[in-house]
């Protein structure tokens, strides 16, 4: 039996799939980073096309508004896509945005498999594919797929920016003033929280306070700064103070009005930021709270 014909070992359990697709969907969400910071409110996405069991080529959307991830694995691979496997961490799309339907240069370019990571239910693919002919497999690995794009998944399904609330607490669990975390903890939250929402958001409290940069410092060798959201209704924001100041000035936005959580995310949505991390202070996390409008919250706890 052909590899990517073989059934899930675990009926209706879709956590059970051949580790074949597994492997290709990873490489999709590897090459679906490169896009990181760039392609919001866009999915990231990747693309391979295997073919005769190797890699033919590879793809993934690098700009908002310029060619998906599967255009540019096929354009790269030509005649010879004919035939293929094509991977994708999301949902190939069927309707014509900024971009032409990729659904359409899938099936001109005579590709024999469509196999896929997460659905996308605003705008699906499959059956287009398989009306033509396509043999269609997924969703492998969709709760992988869909946490990775929750940003994109949080605009299109429930309207608003996905929202991570972060806090720093002491041993005793209290909102620590100070810095209490370690280098180690600081690189994990600049990787795993800061470089990976599109926005991180502060109050006006933590700005005259702390003066923080807001940036990401640690672990990454490419620039992927998040957009930096300041809630100052009352304009206590020093004018030199470094978010308003370093050579990221003008990724900087001051909010100079008290606004309730579901305009804020409405503001947030109008630029194109698809995830939110609120960092502070113990004011701006209390208006989050009482909004119930936040997804998780990630507690880093004082390490002596
Ligand atoms: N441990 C941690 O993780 C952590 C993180 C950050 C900061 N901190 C500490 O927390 C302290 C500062 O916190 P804080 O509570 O005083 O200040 P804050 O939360 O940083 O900022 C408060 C400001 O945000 C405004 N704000 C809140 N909700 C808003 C909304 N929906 N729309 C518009 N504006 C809104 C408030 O407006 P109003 O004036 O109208 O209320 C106020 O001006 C510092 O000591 C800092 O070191 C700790
Ligand atoms: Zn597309």
């Amino acid at each position: 039996m052909d590899w990517h014909k073989r059934k899930n070992t675990k009926a209706n359990n879709s956590c059970y799939y051949p580790r074949v697709h597994y492997h290709f969907i990873s490489r999709c969400l590897e090459l679906a980073e490169n896009g990181r910071g760039k392609v919001s409110p866009n999915p990231l996405v990747g693309c391979v096309i295997v073919k005769g069991g190797s890699v033919l080529t590879e793809g993934w959307h690098s700009e908002f508004g310029e060619e998906h991830a599967e255009l540019s694995a096929l354009r790269k691979a030509g005649d010879l896509a004919r035939g293929g496997t094509l991977y994708t961490n999301i949902e190939p799309c069927c309707k014509q945005g900024k971009q032409p339907p990729c659904t359409d240069a899938i099936i001109r370019a005579g590709i024999s498999t469509v196999v896929f990571g997460a659905r996308d239910k605003s705008n699906s693919g499959s059956n287009s594919l398989r009306q033509n002919g396509i043999e269609v497999i997924g969703p492998i690995a969709e709760s992988l797929c869909r946490r990775f794009n929750r940003g994109f998944f949080s605009l299109s399904e429930n309207g608003r920016p996905w929202v991570t609330i972060k806090k720093a607490l002491t041993k005793d669990m209290k909102v620590a003033h100070e810095h209490v975390t370690s280098q180690e903890q600081d690189e994990w939250s600049h990787m795993n929280l800061r470089a990976q929402h599109d926005a991180i958001l502060v109050g006006a409290g933590t700005v005259v306070a702390d003066d923080p940069e807001l940036n990401v410092r640690f672990g990454i060798e490419e620039k992927r700064d998040p957009i930096r959201i300041i809630l100052d209704p009352n304009s206590k924001v020093p004018t030199d103070s470094k978010v308003l100041t370093d050579s990221d000035a003008d990724r900087t936005i001051v909010v100079n009005e008290k606004m309730p959580i579901p305009d804020l995310m409405e503001l947030l949505k109008e630029k194109g930021i698809s995830s939110v991390l609120v960092e502070g202070g113990p004011k701006v996390w209390e208006s989050f709270e009482k909004s119930r409008i936040y997804n998780e919250m990630i507690s880093i706890v004082e390490d002596y």
